[in-house]
């Protein structure tokens, strides 16, 4: 999305932008947006400091501002580390957390010393940090800090904004090799130029946080991502559940609180079912492939 998020701002009347990344360009597409903007003679940098540090951070800006005064930062940097609760770890927390936050607390630091006269302040969340999704605490977390964090931006009268997307249909994450095929229920993939029409309106409004998803008018043309039942068996790290015993309840299993909290996310995403922690502790796997039958 960076790159295309480059172009619209572009569109939008910006003629020196920094790129920064882990690494120089190295993708056909890449190559090809850095020709157009040189011979359209817009001022492109490509920057390869490590913003997750805070002198990363400030050789950064320092770079930005030989340029000229700095009208806006865009953080849209992604790391994933997906995994069930029981599988994750303070490391892959760190990894996942790191770009999206480290990098931000450092830019909100030191646009605060250094550019009092910037516009924007724009980072890329998402609709996770919302409604949570199995496999990604982390990415949650992340998110969820950055709009915290914007929030804060907000009430100290400093720009902020935390744009929360759906998933994305033309570039990103999703259109890469592990993510084809998967469809949501209830969620279509947003078009990049409906992205950055919604982004616009966000901008011009007073928020801190934005939210942008297209919901789906087919739901039952859509194909499910997995069995629910399976998708719960992996929150909690059960590799086979033909080896869990049926009329044992999760409590028995050893499922704790944390895992309780995302199952009961999955049990509303999947059933539309608002269950207190009590009652998904007292569930059996009998019960939840009774569920999934009567969902089918
Ligand atoms: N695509 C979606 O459907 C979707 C949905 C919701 C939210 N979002 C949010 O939108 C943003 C963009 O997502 P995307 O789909 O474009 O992700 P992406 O294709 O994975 O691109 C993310 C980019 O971030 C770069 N990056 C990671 N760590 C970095 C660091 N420390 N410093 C500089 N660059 C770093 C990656 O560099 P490498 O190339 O070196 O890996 C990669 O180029 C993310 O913030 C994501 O959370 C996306």
């Amino acid at each position: 999305m960076g790159l295309e998020l480059a172009h619209w701002i572009f569109s939008r009347g910006a003629r020196k932008v920094i790129l920064n990344a882990r690494r120089p360009p190295w993708r056909d597409y890449q190559f090809y947006s850095l020709n157009i903007w040189t011979k359209l003679k817009y001022l492109v940098v490509v920057d390869l400091n490590n913003t997750i540090t805070l002198t990363g951070s400030e050789n950064l800006l320092k770079e930005a501002q030989k340029l000229g005064p700095i009208g806006g930062y865009f953080n849209c940097a992604l790391v994933l580390k997906n995994a069930p609760i029981t599988s994750q770890s303070q490391g892959l927390f760190k990894e996942v957390l790191q770009p999206k936050l480290n990098a931000c607390e450092n830019m909100d630091a030191l646009t605060r010393k250094y550019c009092v006269k910037l516009d924007h302040f724009v980072v890329f969340s998402s609709i996770i940090a919302n409604i949570g999704v199995v496999g990604q605490s982390n990415y949650g977390m992340a998110n969820s800090a950055l709009e915290r964090l914007c929030e804060k931006r907000r009430r100290d009268n400093l720009p902020g904004l935390a744009i929360q997307w759906g998933p994305i249909a033309d570039v990103g994450v999703l259109t890469s090799d592990q993510y084809q095929n998967r469809a949501y229920k209830h969620i279509e993939h947003q078009k990049i130029e409906s992205c950055w029409q919604v982004l616009e309106r966000c901008m011009i409004q007073d928020i801190a946080v934005g939210f942008s998803m297209v919901l789906s008018r087919n739901v039952e043309h859509k194909k499910y991502e997995q069995n629910s039942v399976d998708l719960i068996a992996q929150a909690i790290g059960l590799k086979d559940i033909a080896t869990i015993d049926m009329n044992k309840t999760l409590h028995n299993i050893g499922v704790d609180s944390l895992m309780l909290a995302e199952i009961k996310q999955l049990i509303y995403q999947e059933y539309q079912q608002e269950m207190d922690l009590d009652e998904i502790r007292n569930l059996t796997f009998g019960r939840l492939v009774e569920m999934s039958k009567v969902k089918k």
